[in-house]
């Protein structure tokens, strides 16, 4: 059942071509069991009759500030205490100005000055007005009002431009509002998570890798998106199905994980490093397959690049987690590992414990304190693991 059964959402239409797409997004409102009452600014009316919005809510919809008609039945004060969620897609670039100046010169901005509810906004502009400074600085000011913006998408637009700036799509949109009601531990976050080994070529037959089963990076993965996740799992070769509602990317080097990691990573919250990342490579990978003579081969190795550091220290980075898996001194070595790659938190574990095992026995290590964990399932832990990282994600947004 859809976390909008039963939601009541007030639907606020502004001016621009894409309010056409507004019928579409009512249309699915309705049919995940929403209430919706539609309210239209007067260019909005431009674009899209009231008569299609009212016949696909099944409600009337609101047009004027002072509608004698619509006070005597539900007046604009009792219509901004009426909803769950309001939600104004298209919202154009004149409306954003309106709304952060807190401007109430018609029904639907005085609305969203005299509602509580969560508060929504899809933008939809030519990408150059989209881009002005003036939009920006609206749209920060709206931001830090705690409204939601979802969007705007890129691509071509009605104007011939290509460019951000395109409104989500309506299945979009209600994938939004529907995550705005979802309260599961990681709905609406974004997830990337490496797991497996990497193997390094050698020649075309032969590879240097470990023993790393993926079992662990895969839990998380599946709990992860239990938890209401979108979940990117870049993976080293293993023999493990995809977790449900997982996007699965496979590599097989640790180059290629490094690649994927950086294609990924800007549009994400969260990253775990679970891999277990080939410390080095063959300098030189043969083209042929090495033949068999001599009584000893030797191989120069070449130092990988090390996937978690590089991602903890971009500019922009996300809440960084890594694993240890030592042989000795765990949690020491673990700790001193959070230091140097610079870790939001870290599991530090016994290698020869878990390696390929299905329970794990770890040590949650962060900036000032830790926390012991199993010994249980890789499943069970995960979601132990989750939590502490929700916490703690949750915190470094504060601090921040
Ligand atoms: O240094 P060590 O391999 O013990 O560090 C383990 C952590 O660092 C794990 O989170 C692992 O995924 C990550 N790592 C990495 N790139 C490497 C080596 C390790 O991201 N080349």
């Amino acid at each position: 059942m859809s976390t909008l059964s039963n939601r009541r959402i007030l639907l606020g239409i502004t001016g621009g071509i894409a309010a056409y797409k507004s019928a579409e997004l009512t249309r699915l409102l309705v049919k995940a069991g929403a209430e919706v009452r539609v309210v239209m600014t007067q260019a909005a009316t431009e674009f899209i009759t009231p008569l299609t919005l009212q016949a696909l809510s099944g409600n009337r919809v609101h047009t004027t500030l002072l509608d004698p008609e619509a006070e005597a039945g539900m007046g604009h004060i009792e219509l901004a205490r009426w909803p769950d969620l309001v939600l104004v897609a298209p919202a154009s670039a004149n409306f954003m100005a309106r709304l952060a100046e807190g401007k109430a010169d018609d029904i639907l901005t005085t609305l969203v000055l005299a509602t509580k509810a969560p508060i929504a906004i899809a933008p939809a502009m030519n990408q150059a007005m989209w881009s002005n400074p003036a939009t920006q600085a609206n749209l920060d000011t709206l931001r830090q009002r705690g409204l939601q913006i979802f969007g705007p998408g890129s691509g071509e637009q009605a104007c011939g431009d290509v460019g951000l700036g395109r409104m989500l799509e309506p299945g979009e949109l209600l994938g939004l509002s529907e995550g705005l009601f979802d309260k599961r531990l990681l709905s609406g976050l974004r997830l990337v998570i490496t797991a497996g080994p990497t193997q390094e070529a050698i020649d075309p037959v032969r590879y240097i890798s470990n023993h790393s089963s993926g079992k662990m990076g895969y839990a998380l993965a599946a709990e992860a998106a239990a938890a209401g996740a979108h979940v990117t799992l870049i993976s080293g070769p293993v023999a493990l199905a995809t977790p449900e509602r997982v996007r699965r990317v496979e590599v097989v080097s640790a180059d290629d994980m490094l690649q994927a990691c950086l294609a990924h990573v800007p549009t994400c919250d969260i990253f775990i490093g679970v891999a277990a990342v080939a410390d080095y490579r063959p300098q030189q990978v043969a083209e042929q397959k090495i033949k068999k003579a001599e009584d000893t081969l030797s191989l120069t190795l070449v130092k990988n690049p090390d996937i978690i550091s590089t991602i903890a220290a971009l500019e922009q980075r996300p809440f960084t987690v890594g694993f240890a898996a030592e042989t000795i001194d765990v949690t020491k070595h673990g700790a001193e590992k959070l230091q140097r790659k610079k870790l939001d938190l870290l599991f530090a574990n016994d290698a020869r414990e878990t390696l390929g095992s299905d329970s794990i026995t770890a040590t949650a290590l962060w900036a000032d304190g830790s926390q012991a964990l199993g010994p249980a399932s890789k499943r069970t832990v995960a979601g132990q693991m989750l939590n502490l990282i929700r916490q703690h994600y949750d915190l470094a947004g504060k601090a921040s």
